[in-house]
């Protein structure tokens, strides 16, 4: 069985709808869903709107009343099969008479999987994996953390030409330029947990809100996080009312993972210090690593990572460059590198 090419364009409609700008990021995928009549032609559109509101197919399906009965649904991602705050996708289907579906990324959310099942069961015809690469590009994040059990991790740091993320005497403001920490900020919002270790809580007090241009806090803050055993001052910024924050006690990054994955953070943004972005790096924790270089030679201070325990150069690191921007407009001509773990 093959797609039509009027599916084709329905399955590149259905992404472009999934990825509607507003939509909360997380805990859901973005979904996308078109019905179309057997000449081709759009019998109604719907995508979802975060958690708690309709599913897309079942917002198309509204949409389409009567009409929904012989059409075919063409769906981002596999009709869903349990109930959770909305009723099944694959039974609505089933009841509305839909007579094919068509999906790209099978859902891997063992609980919510099983929906094609369903849907053949009833008799409904189903074609699988139709532009899935695009699909699971347009929610990396949400599949990574369904896929692995637990959250992506971007780590982030800042570092002079010569691997430096502070002077001798301790001072590091500012080691990047304000485009470079501005571009910070519009990555900090795309994550839903800012991670740092106890003694950056405790030397710098970072607030670790995400802020517009003008320094203002965005309305939606990622979680702030500091992980490790000693107590903290709980007068400490990161503690403020500002946004909610949370002291992990442990040092061990899987279990910290793991309680935020339970949380439904899908997305951790890791600022260090040096000494928690080794423990990560170890522990082979780290899913992509952006890097802002500045065009600036200490000779000296606190290197921008602590110790691997790599002592030869045949066991360096190779991080994969995926993409190497010069940020415009800068005058101080800070460079950001992204990069994926090797072993990948
Ligand atoms: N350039 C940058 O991008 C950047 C970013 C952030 C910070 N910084 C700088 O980094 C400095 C702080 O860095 P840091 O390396 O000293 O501190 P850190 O990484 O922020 O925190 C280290 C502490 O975290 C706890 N911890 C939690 N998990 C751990 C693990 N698996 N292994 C080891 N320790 C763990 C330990 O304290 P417990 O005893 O509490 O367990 C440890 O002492 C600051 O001066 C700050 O300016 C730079």
């Amino acid at each position: 069985m093959s797609t039509t090419a009027a599916e084709q364009a329905a399955m590149r409609r259905a992404l472009e709808l999934a990825a509607t700008p507003g939509v909360p990021l997380g805990p859901n995928p973005r979904v996308g869903c078109v019905l179309l009549a057997d000449d081709g032609s759009t019998v109604a559109e719907g995508f979802h709107r975060g958690a708690g509101t309709p599913h897309a197919e079942a917002d198309a399906l509204a949409t389409a009343g009567d009409r929904a009965r012989g059409t075919t649904a063409v769906v981002t991602l596999e009709p869903c099969n349990h109930t959770g705050r909305t009723a099944p996708c694959a039974q609505a289907l089933v009841a509305a008479g839909v007579r094919r579906v068509v999906f790209a990324q099978s859902d891997p959310n063992p609980a919510a999987a099983g929906g094609a099942d369903t849907l053949r069961a009833a008799g409904i015809e189903v074609e699988a994996g139709v532009l899935v690469d695009d699909a699971r590009t347009l929610n990396r994040v949400w599949t990574f953390a369904v896929e692995h059990g637990r959250p992506f991790v971007t780590w982030k740091f800042a570092t002079t030409l010569d691997g430096r993320s502070a002077a001798a005497d301790g001072t590091s403001r500012w080691v990047s330029s304000l485009a470079a920490r501005r571009d910070t900020h519009r990555l900090r919002a795309l994550c839903d947990v800012m991670l740092v270790g106890t003694n950056t809580v405790a030397v710098d007090d970072p607030l670790l809100t995400v802020r517009d241009d003008h320094d203002q806090p965005l309305a939606t803050q990622p979680l702030r996080v500091v992980m490790g055993e000693r107590d903290l001052d709980p007068g400490r910024r990161i503690f403020n009312a500002d946004a909610e924050s949370l002291h992990l006690r442990t040092r061990d990054p899987k279990e910290a993972l793991t309680q935020l994955y339970a949380r439904d953070r899908q997305h951790v943004f890791l600022e260090g210090g040096p000494t928690l972005a080794a423990a990560f790096v170890q522990a082979g924790l780290v899913d992509e690593i952006v890097v802002y270089v500045a065009p600036m030679i200490l000779g000296a201070g606190r290197s921008a990572v602590a110790d691997l325990g790599i002592t030869t150069i045949a066991d360096a690191l190779r991080p994969r460059i995926t993409d190497i921007t010069v940020l415009a407009g800068d005058p101080d001509g800070n460079v950001r590198f992204t990069l994926a773990p090797g072993e990948d």
